[in-house]
């Protein structure tokens, strides 16, 4: 692997996401880890990622020296840059003028294999305070700045290059570009990292699992990550797996569907349905409280799939249960091995001793965006592999009230009809998610037709996010609105009102509980 080294800023993962997309696989590795287990890993290359700390600051993260001895290429990026030229006998200084967003790269006369012919002045983010004012003996300075005279600098014959701004960044446009030379022309690594040999070598590694008696067990959620992984461990051990899928009635409109009808014709999946949902509304019945609503859903799910799980243990055999966790959760629960922090209900976290599985997670390699090609090429559903996230308590924490069945109904249909406006007016790719959220317990008065209303509001709540950690409310175009608000009134005897949730996160949540 190209191994990425976190300096500590939120930029790793991101490094790791585009070295990638230039099809060269990566992993992040935190900067405490010693030199040779990094070299253990027989690295392609290393990526030395930015961080927020000043290389002069007292107990500042540094480099080993040892790594620039070992015949690795290495990359360095802003602080990484700044470790590369210190450990290499280049001077570093607090510069004092501190450089931070957009700012302009003039590509030097010999602007070498990294910034040859790209425009000789282009757009790049940057922030830093302290910059290379010398490169180390053997470099070539090859791109400077307004606040950094060494803004990049390579030395091909030791296969060693840097840059003080962020190439991982859309504001650098350039940016990928520059990354890819850097692994194709100067660390010279094969970019063979496609869906293919993913799905190739994934189904191999299920397979040496489970081997070649062993059964399995999936919890399909509607949502992509257990359906792909489901459909990577169908296509290892065929009918060995069994997919077990939970309907606790709080789904959207046609989510059962997908995962019943299109999910198994797609991969011929062997699937038990729970049919849950009377339950379900029996244990919240005149249930308000958020958290209280999710403590139910919670206990009520692990019970549903558990009951399922020992039928098809006892029936069948299982020995191995599926789990749909991705790359950045391994990484933020510290890495390396070990099963990565269960976040949330449906990836339950609570069996009983007595149902002991083993954990098969064929997506703990995998980014979201890959989840989604390897869904696509191994031909499933667009509806579940480009499904936006859907929250496991469902409708459920989207009734601000109780839940009962109407509201349901109610809440689905405007749902509905504010997805299909959404896909139709192509803004799928805009938002992040847009939860539509029924205000139960508010009535307004309105006039339709010739009578007096007095019913209920939906909040839209569309948001634009990298990652839902922090979110922007998405300005939608005026005429999308209008139709979604048409249509709801028009269409939901319930609703006379729609109404926009303009509040970003923080301080909102995306969801209203
Ligand atoms: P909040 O509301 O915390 O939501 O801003 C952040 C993201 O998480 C989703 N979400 C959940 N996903 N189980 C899930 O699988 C949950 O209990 C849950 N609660 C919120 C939410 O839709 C958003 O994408």
């Amino acid at each position: 692997p190209v191994l990425v080294v976190d300096y500590g800023a939120q930029y790793a993962q991101l490094i790791a996401r585009r070295v990638r997309e230039a099809q060269v696989y990566s992993e992040v590795v935190p900067h405490t880890t010693p030199v040779d287990e990094m070299l253990a890993k027989d690295p392609a290359a290393i990526v030395l990622s930015g961080g927020p700390a000043s290389v002069y600051a007292e107990g500042a993260p540094s480099i080993d020296a040892a790594l620039f001895d070992a015949g690795v290429p290495v990359f360095g990026i802003c602080y990484g840059f700044q470790l590369m030229a210190g450990a290499l006998g280049g001077t570093v200084a607090h510069t004092g003028d501190r450089e931070y967003g957009r700012t302009e790269l003039s590509v030097a006369g010999d602007a070498g294999r990294l910034h040859g012919d790209l425009p000789d002045a282009h757009p790049v983010w940057m922030s830093h305070g302290d910059g290379v004012t010398k490169a180390p003996e053997g470099f070539t300075v090859t791109a400077s700045s307004p606040g950094a005279p060494v803004a990049a600098f390579e030395d091909v014959d030791r296969r060693f290059a840097g840059v003080q701004y962020h190439p991982e960044v859309g504001h650098s446009p350039h940016g990928q570009e520059v990354l890819r030379r850097f692994l194709r022309d100067v660390a010279r690594v094969p970019a063979d990292w496609n869906t293919a040999n993913i799905i190739d070598e994934t189904v191999e590694a299920v397979r040496r699992q489970v081997g070649p008696e062993g059964r399995a067990i999936c919890g399909l959620s509607g949502g992509v990550d257990s359906a792909v992984a489901a459909a990577l461990v169908q296509r290892a051990i065929g009918d060995r797996l069994t997919c077990v899928f939970v309907d606790h009635g709080l789904l959207r409109e046609g989510e059962r569907g997908q995962v019943e009808r299109d999910f198994v014709a797609a991969t011929g999946v062997d699937l038990v349905t729970v049919d849950a949902a009377e339950t379900f509304l029996r244990e919240l019945q005149g249930v308000v409280d958020p958290e209280e609503k999710r403590k139910i859903i919670g206990r009520e799910f692990i019970r549903a799939f558990e009951g399922a799980a020992r039928d098809v243990a006892q029936g069948k055999g299982a020995d191995f249960l599926v789990q749909g966790t991705l790359y950045p959760d391994v990484v933020e629960s510290g890495g390396g091995s070990g099963a990565a922090t269960i976040k949330s209900h449906h990836n339950v976290g609570g069996l009983p001793d007595d149902l002991q599985f083993s954990l098969v997670e064929p997506l703990r390699a995998l980014f979201k965006d890959e989840v989604r090609r390897v869904g696509a090429e191994l031909g499933l559903p667009e509806t579940i592999v480009r499904r936006q996230p859907f929250p496991g308590p469902g409708l459920a924490i989207r009734i601000i009230g109780a839940v009962d069945a109407e509201r349901l109904a109610t809440l689905r249909r405007a749902d509905a009809i504010a997805r299909e406006e959404l896909t139709s007016a192509g803004l799928d790719d805009v938002i992040w998610q847009c939860p539509v959220v029924l205000l139960a317990d508010v009535r307004s008065v309105g006039v339709q037709g010739d009578g007096r209303t007095y019913g209920h509001p939906v909040v839209l709540r569309p948001v634009s996010s990298e990652d839902a950690m922090t979110a922007d409310w998405t300005r939608l175009p005026y005429d999308a609105l209008e139709r979604i608000s048409t249509r709801i009134t028009n269409e939901c005897a319930e609703i006379n009102r729609v109404v926009l949730d303009v509040t970003s996160k923080p301080p909102g949540t995306i969801e209203w509980e």
